[in-house]
């Protein structure tokens, strides 16, 4: 997997004039059904949270509020998302190891994923995940 099946997701806005009600649904808005939903928010000032990948996980990760950077990483190349608009997701494929960090104070971190829950699918060593691609 590379960075480049990683991508910017535009979501629908509906009823701008009286508020921004921003729609997704699984298998329309995101390649995936989504079966978990987390929030990530009161994030002390500094803090750099993922640090891992997923073997099979995928993501939607959205700043429904204030901002962020995501940093993405495939082995081979670096790129970073700064992350700052309720409506535009960053789709995360498999075996991308990610880091979020730089967060504004008041930031929220939505979260879609495609699994419940299942530590067995974090790789959360990068020497691990450089293996694991070489395998
Ligand atoms: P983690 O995914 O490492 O958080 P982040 O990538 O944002 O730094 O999860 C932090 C802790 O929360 C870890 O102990 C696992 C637990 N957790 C759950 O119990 N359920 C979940 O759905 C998630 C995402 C995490």
């Amino acid at each position: 997997m590379s960075i480049n099946n990683c991508q910017i997701i535009n979501l629908s806005v509906v009823g701008k004039e009286i508020g921004n009600l921003t729609v997704i649904e699984g298998k329309r808005d995101v390649p995936f059904d989504i079966k978990r939903i987390y929030y990530i928010c009161d994030i002390p000032e500094g803090v750099e949270r993922g640090s891992h990948a997923h073997k099979s996980l995928q993501q939607l990760i959205i700043a429904v509020s204030g901002s962020f950077d995501i940093v993405l990483d495939d082995g081979k190349d670096k790129k970073i998302f700064h992350m700052n608009r309720s409506h535009i997701g960053l789709y995360v494929c498999p075996m991308i190891w990610r880091t979020l960090n730089n967060f504004s104070s008041g930031a929220v971190c939505l979260v879609l994923a495609s699994e419940l829950y299942d530590e067995n699918d974090y790789i959360r060593n990068y020497t691990d995940f450089s293996n694991a691609l070489e395998k």
